[in-house]
């Protein structure tokens, strides 16, 4: 459920490292309790920066992040923490506890819960991710799948009213991908947690955003999926791409397929084709006529950036 209370409010952000790169410039956005959002932009956008200054590990006099109506300076640490979680993108960033349980532990022992509902906590947070048997487990040794899903742990044991993660799906197979998107989509619907995520993934994408914001240094823009999706200069601009089956469906409409609805995922494609053929008393006709294959070109020219777009 989106409500209507401001989870996260930015404003006139902008930030620079102190070899002078200037990662942020003049951020605005607000994103509101339950919703979410998705980040994208190219490497070395400012995403991760950005992340960074939503929990205040990056203390920034060069703009104001609010979270739940509160200037993030004025929180205290414990009560940062507990507001937002932030999953690195490395999770050798976030493990360095001798123990799994020791890791998923930290949070809740710094926010000076008693030893009870430490227990409870790791053992619930564990229990989410699918690693319930890997209390006593050095981190350092796991997988680098099994390392995400205990650094997503370490985060939900605090039980944050929003959860900002940072390159959640890059590097799963495929089966920890979809178990990881549904863990987020779950926390999203049924805990009601904010979700807030950079993803290069634009397969997954459409899933995991009711909005996106296109950064890049800046906010570029703001829309929903299909509109990001449907603005190829803006996509070009910014090193992005469509996902799969929304460029398949620009194809077909090169061979005739003559319906304006282009899904997003496989689950829309199935709906939209069916409904299309049911339109059409059980046919769909394609052709090829002489433009075809100059129409295909132009659509994969407009999408692609590897050397089969000609680019
Ligand atoms: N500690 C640092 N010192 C100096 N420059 C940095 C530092 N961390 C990041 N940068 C620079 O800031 C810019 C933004 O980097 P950031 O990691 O936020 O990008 P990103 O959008 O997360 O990229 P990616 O998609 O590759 O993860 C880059 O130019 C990067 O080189
Ligand atoms: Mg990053």
């Amino acid at each position: 459920m989106i409500g209507a209370v401001e989870a996260i409010r930015v404003k006139g952000l902008s930030y620079s490292y102190s070899d002078g790169t200037k990662a942020l410039e003049d951020i605005d956005l607000t994103i509101n309790e339950g919703e979410k959002v998705v980040v994208v932009g190219p490497n070395g956008a400012g995403k991760t920066t950005f992340f960074l200054h939503l929990n205040g590990t990056i203390k920034n006099p060069g703009g104001d992040v609010w979270v739940f109506g509160k200037k993030i300076s004025d929180l205290k640490i414990e009560e940062r923490i507990h507001q937002v979680g932030v999953v690195f993108q490395d999770p050798d960033d976030q493990l360095f506890m001798p123990t799994v349980f020791d890791d998923v532990a930290f949070g809740p022992v710094n926010m000076g819960l008693d030893e009870k509902e430490v227990e409870m906590r790791v053992h619930k947070a564990l229990s989410k991710v699918g690693l319930e048997d890997f209390e006593e487990k050095v981190p350092h040794n796991l997988s680098y799948g099994q390392k995400k899903r205990v650094a997503l742990a370490a985060v939900l044991s605090m039980e944050p009213r929003v959860l900002v993660l940072d390159e959640p799906t890059a590097n799963l197979d495929p089966k920890s991908r979809a178990d990881f998107i549904n863990l987020i989509i779950d926390l999203n619907e049924i805990d009601g947690i904010t979700t807030i995520i950079a993803m290069h993934d634009v397969n997954a994408l459409p899933a995991l955003a009711d909005r996106v914001y296109v950064l890049n240094k800046r906010v570029v823009a703001e829309g929903s999926p299909r509109e990001i999706f449907s603005d190829w200069s803006l996509l070009k601009e910014n090193s992005l791409e469509a996902p799969d089956v929304f460029k398949l469906f620009k194809v077909l409409n090169c061979f005739g397929y003559s319906s304006d609805d282009l899904p997003l995922s496989f689950d829309e494609a199935v709906e939209i084709l069916t409904r299309t053929i049911e339109g059409t008393e059980g046919h769909i006709h394609l052709h090829i006529h002489e433009h075809t294959h100059k129409e295909i070109s132009d659509v994969m020219n407009s999408y692609n950036h590897h050397r089969n777009g000609k680019e």
